[in-house]
């Protein structure tokens, strides 16, 4: 064994978020931090990512990269806490850009044309990072969201939302820029990787009979992933996933998530007050088409 992985869960959202290193240079990266929010309040809160700083302060790690899989719509991206605190550089897939593009309007925030001011290091497919001599493999999985990556390094690989545990099946494809086809395509490539790979993923919503749980293996996922398995052909998965997504409502924290994660997981920028705001744009008769 040459990395190691801590896992850290966050119940409020059901986020699973992972501090990996390498055992030999102790040089580490997280995947997916929570920043917590608390909408009726207005509080923002770093207890998961100050528990994940301390996790690496405590076993001498140094912290190289923030790695978020994907403009996440369902809790805020602890990414930039992170690299103030430690100096580790944020890693996304480029195709963030687009999303930004798509959302930029909604939000009446401006489409930032040089993404290297708000993120230091843009992945795409092939690409490879480095902690020690351990590569952390990019791999694009898009469907979930046009942006999706997954990162594989050795024989473990975080998915994001591009799978969830067996029982739970896999993340909606309605967003804007999701694609149910584009999904299958991408769970075809994680299913394609060894029998014993493990899948780790970033949410887990457990059935009542079972506590939470943030990892699979491909074998496992294969044989009875209840949306996508050796049994089901792409058409199956497609009505699936379709039909699950036409009754799903829209996630409690999808505008302050996606006005932080898709501008460098920023929190937005102090009015005249002093004050940051979190917007949510209301959808009326004037503007119900134009959004
Ligand atoms: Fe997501």
């Amino acid at each position: 064994m040459t990395i190691h992985i801590k896992a850290f869960y966050d119940k409020a959202t059901g986020t699973g978020t992972y501090v990996v290193h390498d055992v030999l240079t102790r040089q580490a990266a997280v995947i997916d931090p929570v920043l917590h929010f608390d909408s009726a309040a207005g509080t923002v809160g770093t207890r998961l990512a100050d528990e994940q700083l301390s996790y690496v302060d405590t076993e001498n790690l140094q912290l190289k990269y923030v790695c978020d899989t994907h403009a996440h719509a369902d809790h805020l991206s602890a990414a930039a806490y992170l690299k103030a605190k430690s100096g580790a550089k944020t890693v996304i897939s480029k195709g963030i850009g687009e999303v930004q593009a798509r959302f930029s309007q909604r939000f009446n925030k401006p489409v930032v044309a040089d993404l290297s001011t708000l993120y230091d290091v843009l992945v795409g497919e092939g690409d490879t990072l480095t902690l020690g001599d351990v590569a952390i493999n990019v791999i694009a999985t898009p469907g979930h969201t046009s942006d999706s990556t997954s990162y594989l390094i050795e024989d473990n690989i975080f998915v994001g939302d591009t799978l969830f545990m067996p029982d739970v099946g896999t993340a909606r494809c309605d967003f804007p820029g999701g694609d149910a086809a584009q999904l299958y395509n991408s769970i075809s490539r994680i299913h394609c990787l060894d029998d014993n790979t493990t899948i780790w993923v970033c949410h887990d919503y457990p059935p009542s009979h079972r506590k939470a749980s943030l990892h699979t293996t491909v074998a496992e996922s294969r044989r009875s992933n209840i949306h996508v398995n050796d049994n089901m052909n792409e058409s199956d998965f497609i009505a699936v996933r379709t039909k699950r997504d036409s009754s799903l409502a829209v996630p409690k924290l999808l505008y302050p998530s996606l006005q932080v994660n898709l501008w460098g997981a920023q929190l937005p920028a102090p009015e005249a007050n002093g004050t940051r705001y979190i917007k949510i744009p209301l959808t009326t008769k004037e503007n119900a088409n134009a959004n």
